[in-house]
């Protein structure tokens, strides 16, 4: 037992809700004038023409309906296919970043939940898969918005940004760092999708979410849960990935392919990765002498209904049902590091004293992270 808890976490869910049938007609637009202006090459077989994307094969491939998005028209705007700058987009270079203004609102609904202030904080940790600014940090400007004390800096770890940002949290409570530590999540993700590409149109959302962390002894929480145990695991993998960082700078002219955003070998990925987190989760639980049935709720990564119900499936020995792991995705589709801790907010408010249920992250890098909670 590490003597800490989670005791508030807090979502903030962007204003512009995006259903599949909005993303395929705007996409089938596109990729119509596309083949329209490409007719002679086509026609040759010199080039490919676009496929259509369709609202079945989204649902039925990945299980996600919606997706929410700080700024909803330029991807589904067939002259344009990317984001415009959010309402909330700063004025000036060092305005408030979009992602500092996401991190906050999670922010202030975590520490309600923990019934604390921002004054109260001294370690404040943005964690997160995609940065809008490097320097200065924005960990350092949440910060100060929040007048919380100590330090703060930036971290990432894809999806598992959020839990490995809560695992170093916890380092730093238990080794007496901080007292009170504050992770967000803020995933910003829609500005490095490639709207034009069918095979990933779909898949990801923005969301933000926060976790206040602290020692059990202090918490005013009335609603925590003990952290019992946690474990993390990484990878090196290119299968998923997205290619753009300050080499972007330097070859301007890459700046358009498609390498530069979001790319997977989804397939790939199903495979590799989904044995390495049913042997990581089954290792831990062996490893600290519980049994899957200890177990009231799995609160799992958020990025395909296949590969979620496939996990889970193998954990349990049986098909998952929405009350023991509860899928997100579907209205928020994969919003990266954000999703677990989104599924763990909207399903924790029934746990009694004494229930245990299980966090686990996993996706790019490849990331794992898992922890045992106990609601007290
Ligand atoms: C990406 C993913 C949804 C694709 O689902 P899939 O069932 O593997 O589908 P495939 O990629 O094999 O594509 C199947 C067919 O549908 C087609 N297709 C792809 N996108 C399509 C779309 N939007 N609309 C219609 N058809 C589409 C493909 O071209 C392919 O056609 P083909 O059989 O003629 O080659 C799925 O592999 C996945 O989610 N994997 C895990 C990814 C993941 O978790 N990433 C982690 C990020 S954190």
């Amino acid at each position: 037992m590490t003597g800490i808890v989670i005791s508030g976490t807090g979502v903030y869910t962007p204003p512009h809700s995006i259903s599949n049938e909005t993303l395929v007609e705007s996409y089938n637009a596109w990729a119509t004038a596309w083949n329209d202006d490409h007719k002679a090459e086509i026609e040759a077989g010199t080039i490919d023409a676009m496929q259509m994307s369709s609202v079945e094969f989204i649902e039925k491939a990945s299980g996600i309906k919606n997706r929410f998005m700080m700024d909803g028209k330029g991807p589904t705007d067939p002259t344009r296919m990317y984001p415009n700058l959010s309402e909330l987009a700063p004025e000036g270079p060092m305005g408030t970043p979009v992602q500092v203004q996401m991190a906050l609102a999670a922010a202030e609904k975590a520490l309600a939940e923990a019934n604390l202030k921002g004054e109260d904080i001294d370690l404040v940790i943005l964690s997160s898969s995609i940065w809008e600014r490097f320097v200065p940090s924005m960990a350092t400007e949440l910060q100060k918005i929040l007048g919380a004390k100590g330090f703060a800096f930036d971290m990432a770890m894809a999806c598992s940004s959020a839990t490995f940002g809560m695992s170093t949290a916890v380092d730093a409570v238990q080794s007496g760092m901080a007292n009170k530590a504050l992770v967000v999540t803020a995933e910003y993700i829609t500005p490095a999708m490639n709207y034009t590409d069918r095979d990933s149109h779909f898949i990801f959302g923005d969301a933000a979410v926060a976790i206040v962390i602290e020692r059990e002894a202090e918490t005013k929480s009335t609603s925590a849960f003990r952290i019992h145990d946690r474990k993390l695991f990484t990878e090196y993998s290119t299968n998923i990935a997205a290619g753009f960082g300050t080499r972007t700078l330097i070859e301007r002219d890459k700046i358009s392919h498609p390498d530069q955003r979001f790319i997977q070998q989804g397939r790939v990925v199903f495979k590799e990765l989904l044995p390495k987190v049913i042997d990581h989760v089954n290792a831990q639980l062996a490893a600290k002498g519980y049994k899957v049935e200890d177990f009231k709720r799995f609160w799992l990564h958020q990025a395909n209904i296949n590969m979620n119900m496939f996990a889970t499936r193998k954990l349990l020995g049986e098909d998952p049902t929405q009350d023991k792991a509860p899928i997100v995705l579907d209205e928020y589709a994969n919003t990266a590091g954000a999703g677990c801790i989104i599924a763990f907010d909207k399903y924790k408010d029934d746990f009694k004293p004494g229930e245990f249920g299980l966090l686990c992250s996993f996706g790019a890098s490849y990331s794992i992270g898992s922890f045992i909670l106990e609601r007290i």
